[in-house]
């Protein structure tokens, strides 16, 4: 986990971790020593990640890789199908599928940035799904997966343990990492944050001190677990932006014991200790920054996931929602549940919005009406959970965002009923201006 400081070290057989070497000449019961590295082997320390994996048969007992025969609209950076556009977008929640569709079939990407090739940008990818992945796994070698549940709750095996997750909680998954996602409820659906770019960490908390915001000891790593089942089991890949897939004759659940710092994770949005202002004004929403990942220009990250979570607004004098801005980053939003407090309506859970760098936005019609006629007594906002993915990287839509029935061709028009402001006399300030 990065930036936590953690170092994990679980066995699912006792006596099944060598003591004291990675790579003993005889790793306990024949296991074989193998290292997944998310970091280059001379990455810094504090930046250094990576773990043990003992198990029944070394990873790269596999026949080759085939293409994927089934199309998919899964998308990779560069993100070129159409041209940019620098118009706001919003869409209408992703349908359920109606053919049986498991998680990796059910991958719809929506936008990205960068390039995994080049190790940075992020893909965005919608998931909606009705079946579990059975005797088959996936893992993305383009990037780690943030995934954020929306609707129905997921049990992902993966290859250093199980993790059960639910809305409201996210799970990031390593590049490389093989996992299934079962589903625990009937139909699911989320979105997944591909990052090409270094490893989501906390941020920095400078002057709000040692505590606050994500704190490290909610992040979740899970217990070491394996299957040992001979059988045929699909593996797909994610590479350079294509699907490959190879046949194993055994479960690649197979991981007796692992210890190390690069681990798949969890974390509940509900622990986020919210910080906001106490006297007036409207912090920037980097304030609610659960997890970054930097890139090499201090404090300009490669994505920012920022939460708006239920929280206690009692600023002053202050013009509570979201403010009218433009922003130099660009920032893709999605709704987990409940209503965001600067849309009255059209931005529904399931649904995104899309503003990229200097897209004006804001506040719709009713909210700013709403907000300025205000009583500003304390009130919570509750019953909410909207996020971001916010990037230096301009992103490009993919040619199904653009074009799915789903995107809201009246978006521009929330915007559009601001009054002009009056003023007092008629505008002579040219005139008197001075030079
Ligand atoms: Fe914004």
């Amino acid at each position: 986990m990065p930036g936590f400081g953690n170092h994990f070290a679980t066995e699912a057989l006792e006596g099944a971790l060598p003591n004291g070497r990675n790579s003993p000449q005889h790793v306990p019961y024949g296991l074989y020593a193998e290292q997944l590295s998310g970091t280059a082997f001379t990455a810094p320390r504090v930046e250094n990640h990576r773990s043990w994996l003992y198990r029944l048969r070394p990873t790269a007992d596999h026949l080759p890789y085939r293409p994927y025969s089934r199309q998919t609209l899964l998308r990779t950076g560069p993100f070129t199908e159409v041209p940019p556009t620098p118009n706001r977008l919003r869409w209408d929640p992703m349908p359920m599928p109606v053919e049986p569709t498991d998680f990796v079939d059910g991958l719809v990407s929506y936008c990205g940035n960068g390039d995994p090739a080049s190790a940075i940008g992020l893909g965005v990818h919608i998931y909606a799904a009705n079946r579990s992945m059975e005797d088959r796994a996936f893992y993305s070698a383009d990037g780690e997966l943030l995934i954020v549940p929306q609707q129905g709750r997921l049990r992902i095996m993966t290859e250093m343990g199980v993790i059960d997750v639910q809305p409201e909680q996210i799970v990031v998954i390593p590049r490389g990492l093989r996992f299934s996602v079962k589903l625990l409820d009937r139909e699911v659906r989320g979105y997944v944050c591909e990052n090409y770019g270094a490893l989501f960490r906390l941020p920095d908390l400078g002057p709000i001190g040692s505590n606050g915001l994500a704190n490290p000891r909610d992040f979740e790593a899970p217990k070491a677990w394996f299957e040992d089942r001979d059988q045929d089991f699909e593996i797909v890949q994610k590479y350079c932006g294509s699907l490959w897939t190879t046949t194993l004759k055994h479960s690649p659940f197979d991981v007796v014991a692992w210890h190390g710092n690069l681990t798949p994770y969890r974390y509940d949005l509900r622990r986020f200790n919210t910080v906001n202002t106490v006297s007036f004004d409207h912090p920037d929403p980097s304030i609610f920054t659960v997890l970054t990942s930097p890139t090499d220009t201090p404090g300009t990250a490669n994505c920012d996931f920022v939460i708006f979570p239920p929280r206690w607004m009692v600023a002053e004098d202050t013009f509570r929602p979201p403010w009218f801005h433009r922003n130099v980053m660009s920032e893709y939003m999605g709704l987990i549940h409940g209503a965001y407090d600067a849309k009255a309506g059209g931005f529904a859970p399931g649904g995104a919005s899309l503003h990229n760098c200097m897209s004006g936005h804001g506040p719709d019609q009713a909210s700013y009406d709403g907000a300025v006629r205000a009583e500003l007594a304390p009130h919570k906002i509750e019953n909410t959970m909207a996020f971001m993915f916010e990037s230096r990287f301009p992103f490009q839509p993919t040619r199904f965002a653009l074009e799915t029935p789903l995107c809201q061709l009246d978006y521009d028009d929330c915007w559009s009923g601001f009054r002009k402001a009056q003023l007092p006399l008629p505008n002579t300030s040219l005139g008197d201006a001075k030079a």
